[in-house]
């Protein structure tokens, strides 16, 4: 949620800003704005409503010089999208900018005690009441810029990551974080850059340093970096080694990147699963389970948590922890888990599922858990990210970046990972006998080879996604294993076709959703031959019998629903345990296609952002 990128160096710092941005626009568009030191000493900022192209174009031919900047791309939270809200702001004398990424809780307070002292902010933003601020600390107590950018932090409650440029200081770069992450990058030739994430970074150095919480870190021209905390303790900056490509974060020849990512997921499973099963040894390895025996074996309870797709990942870990490993499970919102007051026991095993490792209510969530005494285990995409520091353990899904806003093989990888962990457990505890686990292990090894099946039908599912491109509402109907996967279909389409779409427990369909059902009404069903098929084909009748369009997943060869449904997608027959890593493939499809029908932004579709970091 929202993009943060710097530079300080030799270079020309507008095109390494530019390029960053684009790189960045993922995690907000709402507006784009750059600040750069002229001349090593006056102060340009420029910005502008909507995407980076917008700013672009407004600059023209007079790009900004100079060989130090900041850039943003804003997910909008005080304010609406526009020029004024825009990222950079001012300090009221003009000397120092700012932009930052989180919430300032106490900004009406800060912003009265600023206006009382004769600051006149033009914004609505709680960021520029950060940036006069900072200017007011600097003014009142002389104080040089890194010490003021302390001092102020000490006074502000909430989550920032900001980066503060100062035109009395060109040779200089202030970086700070809280609760919001903030990655530098230190390059050759004494260079810095500064990202929310390491993909504005990664196409000039390797080399990067994770800010932790309520450091701040003063970026020298010379190549000298300083970190202090708020509470003035030193810091030894510690260089990590990242591993990501700069062929990972191109589209790749795809008109989209959430088609590219749909298609990387033969490779992203086998990449998650790979070195977990060993068919022929018929061993599994989880080695932030095996670390951590004690706690797992005794565990009474998992409880997962998540958001989103990541939240669907973790109701289809609910079916196989208990389904094979008969540990009690639930599964929380993180958003709702923090604010319950819920109780929480030190022979709980949490799992938190995140993508990008960085989502502000699951962080808090960890937290809460991990004060309440239990073991935290991550399961996370990016590498390096929050998430994956502050849990005790984890296992990484390897799906590679996800850049498309939609979550696609991100949610595969999790399952796949998470199927690996329920069997693991399973078989460790003596719940999951041999034969059943050399079944499952061999079951998902084959599953990499079955979606690029499922993905060679994606032409059948544009022309399917026609007829549903014109409608207003859907439905997705799913039973047991396949009930995440319902929900999971529902929120791909509203979230990039902006069609209202509801996921149910098919048996569920009767105690209300059914009083929507007509000849306008698009219902998905996954009716897959499993436990409850018998089950799903009746609600399948209830439907047809009421008019509905009806859309159905089933099992290569099925006839019964293929009479029933308007429509049928196959897959293949695999395990009920394994079946959501195929299902969910065409709905992700039918999704993108209906959005691209609907002349919707698949990969930036609106008010949303990758990487929620704000509450
Ligand atoms: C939906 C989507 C979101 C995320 C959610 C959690 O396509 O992407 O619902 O799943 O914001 O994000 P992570 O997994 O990064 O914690």
């Amino acid at each position: 949620m929202c993009g943060i990128v710097g530079y300080l160096g030799p270079k020309q710092a507008y095109p390494i800003l530019i390029d960053g941005l684009k790189r960045l626009e993922y995690r907000g568009y709402d507006s784009a704005g750059i600040a750069t030191l002229e001349d090593k000493a006056t102060l340009r900022i420029e910005k502008k409503q909507g995407k980076v192209a917008n700013l672009e174009a407004h600059v023209g031919n007079e790009k900004p010089k100079g060989t130090v900047g900041i850039g943003h791309t804003r997910w909008a939270t005080h304010g609406p999208p526009n020029d004024i809200n825009a990222h950079p702001h001012a300090g009221g004398q003009g000397h120092l900018a700012v932009i930052h990424n989180g919430i300032i809780e106490n900004y009406e307070a800060l912003r009265e005690l600023l206006t009382h002292r004769g600051h006149n902010l033009v914004s609505e933003t709680d960021t520029e009441v950060l940036a006069h601020f900072i200017e007011e600390v600097q003014l009142t107590t002389g104080l040089d810029l890194p010490d003021a950018v302390r001092t102020a932090l000490k006074e502000v409650v909430g989550a920032y990551a900001l980066v503060v440029l100062d035109q009395r200081h060109p040779d200089r770069l202030i970086a700070a974080r809280k609760s919001s992450p903030l990655v530098i990058g230190v390059g050759q030739d004494n260079e810095f850059f500064v990202g929310s994430d390491a993909t504005p970074i990664v196409a000039y150095t390797k080399n990067v340093i994770y800010l932790e919480d309520e450091e701040v870190a003063t970026m020298h021209r010379s190549g000298e970096l300083t970190i202090r905390t708020i509470g003035d303790a030193v810091v030894t900056p510690e260089i990590h080694a990242i591993e990501l490509e700069m062929a990972s974060l191109e589209k790749a020849g795809y008109d989209h990147f959430m088609l590219k990512e749909i298609f990387e997921q033969p490779k992203s499973i086998r990449d998650s699963i790979r070195g977990r099963i060993r068919i022929h040894a018929g061993e599994s390895t989880v080695s932030g389970v095996d670390d951590h025996w004690e706690v797992w074996s005794q565990a009474k309870r998992i409880l997962i948590l998540g958001c989103g797709t990541s939240w669907h990942a973790g109701l289809v870990a609910e079916y196989l922890f208990e389904g094979l490993a008969r540990i009690p499970v639930e599964v929380e919102y993180a958003s709702e888990f923090r604010y319950r007051n819920p109780i929480v026991r030190s022979d709980d095993v949490v799992v938190a599922i995140s993508q990008s490792g960085e989502t502000a209510d699951t962080l808090a969530a960890i937290r809460l858990a991990k004060d309440q005494g239990a073991h935290v285990f991550g399961v996370c995409n990016v590498v390096g990210s929050s998430i994956a520091r502050e849990t005790h353990a984890g296992a990484y899904t390897h799906a590679g970046p996800e850049i498309g806003v939609a979550s696609t093989k991100a949610f595969t990888a999790q399952v796949a990972v998470l199927t690996v962990l329920a069997m693991h457990v399973g078989h460790r505890l003596g719940t999951l006998e041999d034969q059943q686990f050399m079944r499952l292990m061999t079951g998902l090894d084959n599953i990499p080879g079955l979606v690029e099946k499922v993905l060679d039908n994606a032409g059948i599912i544009e022309h399917i996604a026609k007829k549903f491109a014109g409608s207003d509402n859907a439905l997705y109907l799913g039973r047991g294993y396949q009930f995440p996967v319902a929900l999971e279909g529902a929120l791909k389409l509203k979230e990039i076709s902006y069609i209202h779409a509801e996921g149910y427990p098919a048996a569920e369909m009767k105690h209300g959703p059914i009083a929507l059902i007509d000849e306008a009404m698009p219902v998905v069903f996954i009716a897959t031959q499993d436990e409850v098929y018998e089950k799903v084909v009746s609600n399948i009748q209830e439907v047809k019998a009421r008019g509905g369009q009806i859309l159905a997943i089933v099992t290569e060869g099925d006839s019964k629903v293929r009479s029933l449904a308007d429509h049928v997608l196959e897959i293949p027959k695999v395990d009920d345990a394994l079946a959501p890593l195929l299902t969910v493939i065409p709905m992700q499809i039918l999704s993108y296609h209906i959005a691209l029908m609907r002349g919707c932004d698949v990969d930036q579709p609106r008010n949303l952002a990758k990487s929620v970091t704000v509450e």
